[in-house]
């Protein structure tokens, strides 16, 4: 509070608070509409392949249901929504002939895909206002037992957020159709859930998947 007797150092401090609202409203809207133009973009990403449309809108709400079960708050389960949303963002920057590829990847074309974590990273930090969400882009192929990439990193170690994304990614794969099968029946998607639990899985979180009531989409 400015002394009393003042009048201009009311006013100067009336200005700042007008300024600073304003500044964290157009920063508010800025960061809305780079989050529709990354969604645009991940809607895009999945226009190339027909096997994969609405994989990551999929992802995203069965993500936001497994954070609910989790017992994760609403402002945490609504980053989780937003990440697993642009988790696969990083695949604009496959190329086609691999990314869209019909049989087995070769060594070499595997370690392509596998840079996609990263690239999606690279084009967060780009934008310079998710910090929040790169946890999720960027890990979200680690395993449970330290097999996965790109860190290779093992249990607790690797953020909540990505092995919830983790669970959820790898079940929507199983019970949607790929130019190389039909989508898997919901139990055995699930028994092969369940199998990998403790080694690609947190057995904790797959736990809390199978009490969540999440279901494929049909
Ligand atoms: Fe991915």
């Amino acid at each position: 509070m400015p002394p009393a007797g003042w009048p201009e150092l009311d006013v100067l401090t009336d200005a700042l608070e007008r300024s600073a609202a304003a500044s964290a409203t157009a920063r508010w809207a800025l960061e809305q509409t780079c989050l529709e133009i990354l969604e645009t973009l991940a809607e895009a990403l999945e226009s190339r392949d027909r096997y994969t449309a609405g994989h990551s809108r999929r992802v995203s709400n069965y993500s936001r249901d497994l954070a609910r079960e989790c017992g994760l708050f609403e402002d945490e389960v609504e980053r989780i929504r937003i990440g697993a949303l642009l988790h696969d963002i990083g695949k604009v920057g496959i190329p086609d002939a691999i990314l869209l590829k019909d049989g087995l990847l070769s060594d070499p074309e595997r370690a392509i895909i596998e840079t996609h974590p990263a690239i999606g990273v690279r084009i967060l930090k780009r934008t310079g206002v998710f910090v929040d969400y790169l946890s999720i882009v960027g890990l979200h192929h680690e395993n449970h037992d330290g097999s996965g990439y790109p860190n290779g990193l093992a249990g607790v170690d690797i953020p909540l957020d990505a092995r919830i994304v983790r669970i959820v990614d790898t079940y929507d794969a199983m019970t949607t159709d790929r130019p190389y099968r039909t989508r898997l029946p919901e139990d055995i998607a699930r028994k092969i859930l369940s199998d990998a639990s403790g080694t690609q899985f947190d057995p904790e979180v797959l736990q809390s998947f199978f009490a969540s009531g999440i279901v494929a989409a049909k």
